[in-house]
């Protein structure tokens, strides 16, 4: 498949990442066959980039008859039997090996032999994800990050039987969609969260420690590193429970007990206080 062969991309899975996708690929130009299991989800994920939309008209970067074309360009469906047409298909849907196994397997077979599949997952083997289907060779992963059409960095990355051509043209698709890609092979954690997530998590052993508080510990990251965001305020952005199985996934897919979870972050994880998305965290939200 070569880059100028790609028209339509199927997106499987319109929640967070999903509608994100969609929506950049959308902008590019791209015709968008968006999926999900419930007319419900299809229609979240459409206001989201509708909402998404209106900020890009707001920031005079968009006009309101380009918004409209965008929406048009997306045609969302609860058939799996719609994406067949798809070119290129990231799959969005939760990070659970099976129900990722039986989609990707399902879209596989729908697919024509040259088209390609990429993965957005953020923890699980992608190699063992393209041993999976029929096209191991053009399997790719396509680690986007949230915000999708706010953030520029996408991973690409290479499982063990990605060809060379499959990365090459995810490369420059990811060009194409005004997106910094850059190269990782199959690791756990790939390059990112295999950075980050330490991170966040000496920095919970600080405040367990009695170090300092989150609001120092963040203060230190932000006035003394220039980092945006402290790594307590990000932790509770992503979710702590999301921060607790990814350093899961590395303690596991490593073996090395550096990336064992702090006991606080677990703990934080069972009372419930998951950071933004349940209104507390190492911070206090208002909800909704
Ligand atoms: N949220 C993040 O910050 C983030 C960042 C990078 C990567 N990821 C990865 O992206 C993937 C999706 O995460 P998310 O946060 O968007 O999850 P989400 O729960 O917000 O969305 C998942 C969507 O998939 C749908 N779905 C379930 N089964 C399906 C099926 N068989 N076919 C089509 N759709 C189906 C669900 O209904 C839901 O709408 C995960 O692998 C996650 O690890 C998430």
């Amino acid at each position: 498949m070569k880059l100028e062969e790609i028209k339509t991309v199927g997106v499987l899975g319109a929640g967070t990442m999903g509608n994100g996708i969609a929506h950049v690929f959308a902008r590019a130009g791209y015709a968008v066959i968006l999926r999900d299991v419930e007319p419900r989800y299809l229609d979240r994920g459409l206001s989201t980039i509708g909402k998404n939309l209106d900020r890009e008209i707001k920031k005079n970067k968009l006009s309101k008859a380009e918004k409209a074309q965008v929406i048009a360009r997306i045609h969302a469906t609860i058939n799996m039997e719609d994406i067949a047409r798809a070119d290129f298909v990231v799959e969005a849907v939760p990070e659970q090996l099976e129900l990722k196994t039986e989609v990707l397997c399902a879209a596989d077979k729908l697919l024509r032999p040259e088209a390609i599949l990429a993965t957005n997952t953020s923890s699980i083997s992608v190699t063992q994800l393209a041993a999976a289907t029929s096209r191991p060779e053009r399997f790719v992963g396509m680690h986007f990050m949230n915000p999708v059409p706010v953030m520029q960095l996408i991973e690409v990355i290479r499982a063990m039987q990605t060809s060379e051509a499959t990365f090459e043209v995810t490369m420059a698709l990811s060009e194409k969609l005004g997106k910094k890609p850059v190269a990782v092979n199959d690791a756990p954690g790939f390059v990112s969260n295999r950075v980050l997530m330490p991170l966040i998590n000496e920095a919970a052993f600080a405040v367990m420690e009695g170090v300092a508080t989150a609001e120092a510990v963040d203060a230190v990251m932000k006035t003394g590193m220039n980092h945006p965001m402290g790594p307590l305020e990000l932790a509770d952005f992503i979710g702590l429970d999301v921060c607790v199985d990814i350093l899961d996934v590395l303690h596991t897919g490593f073996g090395d007990s550096k990336y064992r979870a702090c006991p606080l972050l677990r703990k934080m994880v069972a009372a419930g206080w998951l950071g933004r998305k349940s209104g507390r965290g190492f911070y206090a939200y208002q909800k909704g």
